[in-house]
């Protein structure tokens, strides 16, 4: 016995990295199934040895029924689709923007709000990854101290922005220096600016500023961002300074609040980028303590995993420890290469 699963998007960079996250992740899978557009139709991807063909997305097949979807697509095709499969009684695990704030939609990062896991079918919203890893660095700081400023400047990886970004920079660095994804050339170059502004403030910024409010459960917490494309492949950094309301014992007693954090790990000497692509933690280092309510970081992690498939992985593996009442397992017994 296992679940019916289907990853919507699987041809994406996302995508792709949540059929290989969801291979190893021991989740008990009967059924795989794989949509994206009809560019992709017809292209197989390997799960446990077996090839499976991706689908055209249809509404049909949405209404279908399955235990869990996990979508990877853009938050149009998200808005559309996801509704008719969660009405259908499946339990969606979306990855876009499109329900992140909406206020009766959990926003999940499951160490820190799984529990709002126990007894939902739905829709369930993954965070921005820029969020998820900044939030995982800090929320046993936020238990134990308080956070009430972050000023957060982000060195994000190209794969952030999908695999036609990857393919933008890898020409780029070829020597075509032209672009049509990204606002100015990224090879051997920074740009500080993802998404578009609004109120000055870019959708990527405003992200960090309300998912991690919501994510986080406090109001009242001021997220000061600036979000930064860098020429890096995979793996997003962050340099964080953090103030909080309490004041922090010690140096020591902050980097053993910063440890105990979930599938955080916290380094002596400098971590970066390179190093972190293909794995599942968030990773900290430079870690300062500048007075005793305010202090210093610097934040790794694989954008791909922590900050999108592993994540929804993660939810999908809470949800079906905590609700394992709600599950319908499919019948189907074995995975069919469809
Ligand atoms: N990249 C990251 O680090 C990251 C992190 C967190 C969240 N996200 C979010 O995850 C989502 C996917 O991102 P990505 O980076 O994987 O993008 P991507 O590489 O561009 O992949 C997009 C996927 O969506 C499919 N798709 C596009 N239009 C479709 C349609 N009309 N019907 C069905 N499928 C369609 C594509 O299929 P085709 O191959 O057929 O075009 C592809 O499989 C986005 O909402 C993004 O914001 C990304």
């Amino acid at each position: 016995m296992g679940f019916k699963v289907g990853v919507v998007g699987a041809t994406g960079a996302v995508g792709r990295t949540m059929v290989e996250v969801l291979e190893k992740s021991g989740v008990p899978v009967s059924e795989l199934r794989l949509f994206a557009s009809e560019r992709s139709a017809g292209q197989t991807l390997t799960f446990k040895g077996v090839q499976v063909k991706v689908e055209v997305l249809t509404e049909e097949a949405m209404r279908e029924g399955f235990d869990y979807l996990l979508f990877s697509v853009g938050a149009d095709v998200s808005r559309r689709y996801a509704p008719i499969a969660a009405e259908a009684g499946t339990t969606v695990i979306d990855n876009s923007s499109a329900f992140r704030m909406v206020p009766e939609i959990p926003l999940v990062v499951p160490e820190i709000n799984g529990k709002l896991l126990k007894g939902y079918r739905g829709i369930v919203a993954n965070p921005n990854c820029s969020t998820i890893q900044m939030v995982l660095a800090l929320y046993r700081v936020h238990d134990r101290y308080h956070l009430h400023e972050i000023f957060v400047s982000t060195y994000q990886a190209v794969s952030g922005a999908g695999h036609k970004a990857i393919v933008e920079y890898e020409r780029q660095l070829a020597g075509d220096t032209t672009y049509t994804v990204f606002p100015k050339q990224i090879a051997h170059n920074v740009i500080p600016l993802i998404g578009d502004l609004k109120d000055d403030i870019s959708q990527e910024e405003w992200k960090m500023i309300n998912e991690t409010r919501k994510i986080l459960n406090s109001r009242s917490i001021a997220v000061f961002p600036t979000t930064v494309r860098v020429p890096v492949r995979v793996g997003h950094s962050e340099s964080i300074v953090a103030r909080t309301l309490f004041p922090i014992m010690s140096k020591e007693d902050l980097v053993e609040t910063i440890a105990s954090g979930e599938d955080v790990v916290v380094h002596d000497y400098i971590i970066t980028p390179i190093e972190v692509a293909g794995d599942d933690y968030v990773h900290v280092s430079r870690i300062r303590l500048f007075d005793a309510h305010t202090f210093g970081l610097w934040v790794v992690a694989d954008n791909l995993r922590v900050g999108a498939a592993t994540n929804a992985v993660r939810i999908l593996k809470l949800h079906s420890q905590l609700n394992s009442d709600l599950i319908v397992e499919s019948e189907a017994e074995e995975v069919e290469g469809r």
